[in-house]
């Protein structure tokens, strides 16, 4: 496969993580720092864009948590991976509706990329949110931590296992751009890790998200100190794979992985049972993951969609009705894409869960 590649200025071998790393976040020619990735001229939609019913149903999630707290006087939110920044400008307009919550909170967001950190400044109320690289600034009070496919957005390694040993899964970029797969020994610190989890324990096709563990630790730490709650929401099964799940998406259509490399967006589908596992080891309890389909019928998605759509015009109607679909019918979003919760908080009740 012969490529452009502008990340790579020479031949090089590179695992996996360290390749999509290249290609989605290189701070020049990276994905995620050249193109608006979104909506109809980008390359993918997500929940957030598809209808802002689904973030006034993540609103009224985050207000239900705080009330359930006894509402307390310092509260925080981080959006992670706000993308656009659509999400995060409905939430601050459902929060005005609650003063009391909207004087309670602090909105942050956390995002790498120095062009969507540039396109969401654009989009949102400077003044009602900070940006973060770093959790140092969160100090007092309980957290909710939010994201919206941003755990599969981080890039993974990929591991083979045969009897003896455990090998991981690199790209060989060549003088002539061509890439090709190869394996080599998995480093003893990979193998250790890879083999505590029970999750992995059968399989011989591995997905380790490494990366996605380091950020979540560092929330996970947070969350110890300060109390509260991770929900996070991706594409992702529950029954193990066996197979590489990265996909790549451009313009709206299945590509290639190795086409189009920095025009397209690479994701990979979650495993919320390694994820929940992941959780339980560090000491936070777990939710069992439910269905996006679940969670938002739970939230009262229709309700809300049958009260809006008194007030329009049937063509309206009929858009803010596909959109739900979009959302919640099983054959589309709604059971591809998982919620999970993991929480130190002292309540065992959420909206949403069981
Ligand atoms: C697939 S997009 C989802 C955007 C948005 N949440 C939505 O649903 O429309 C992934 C987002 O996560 C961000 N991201 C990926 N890895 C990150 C990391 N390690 N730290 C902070 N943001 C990250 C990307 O730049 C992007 O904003």
């Amino acid at each position: 496969m012969k490529s452009d590649l502008k990340f790579f200025k020479n031949s090089k071998t590179l695992p996996v993580d360290k390749f999509l790393n290249n290609v989605l976040y290189d701070k020049k020619y990276g994905y995620y720092n050249s193109k608006i990735p979104f909506g109809k001229r980008g390359d993918f939609t997500t929940s957030p864009k598809i209808s802002g019913l689904y973030s006034e149903m993540i609103a009224i999630w985050m207000i239900s948590t705080w009330e359930k707290l006894g509402k307390p006087k310092n509260f925080n939110i981080v959006e992670l991976g706000p993308g656009d920044g659509t999400l995060a400008k409905v939430l601050l307009n459902v929060f005005k509706k609650f003063p009391s919550f909207y004087n309670a909170k602090k909105l942050f967001l956390f995002e790498k990329s120095k062009f969507l950190t540039k396109l969401q400044r654009e989009n949102i109320d400077n003044t009602e949110v900070k940006w973060i690289k770093n959790f140092n600034n969160i100090k007092k009070g309980p957290v909710i931590f939010f994201g919206n496919e941003f755990f599969d957005a981080i890039s993974i390694k990929q591991f083979k296992r045969s009897k003896k040993s455990l090998l991981e899964k690199y790209y060989k970029i060549t003088d002539d751009y061509e890439i090709f797969e190869i394996f080599k020994k998995a480093s003893v610190y990979d193998k250790k890790m890879i083999n505590s989890f029970k999750t992995l324990k059968n399989l011989y096709f591995i997905e380790f998200p490494k990366n996605g563990f380091d950020e979540l630790k560092k929330i996970i730490k947070k969350i110890s100190i300060l109390k509260g709650c991770i929900l996070l929401v991706d594409y992702g099964y529950l029954k193990e794979n066996n197979q590489s799940t990265l996909q790549s998406v451009f313009k709206h259509k299945k590509n290639f992985l190795l086409k189009n490399l920095g025009k397209s967006d690479i994701t990979y589908h979650v495993n919320f049972s390694l994820l929940s596992e992941f959780f339980s080891k560090n000491k936070l309890k777990v939710k069992k993951t439910v269905t996006q389909r679940e969670f938002l019928n739970r939230m009262g998605i229709k309700l809300r969609a049958e009260i809006l759509s008194k007030k329009m015009k049937f063509r309206d109607q009929s858009d803010l009705y596909s959109r739900l679909h979009r959302l919640i019918d099983p054959g589309q979003m709604g059971h591809l894409f998982k919620i999970i919760l993991a929480y130190n908080l002292n309540i065992n009740k959420y909206p949403g869960f069981k």
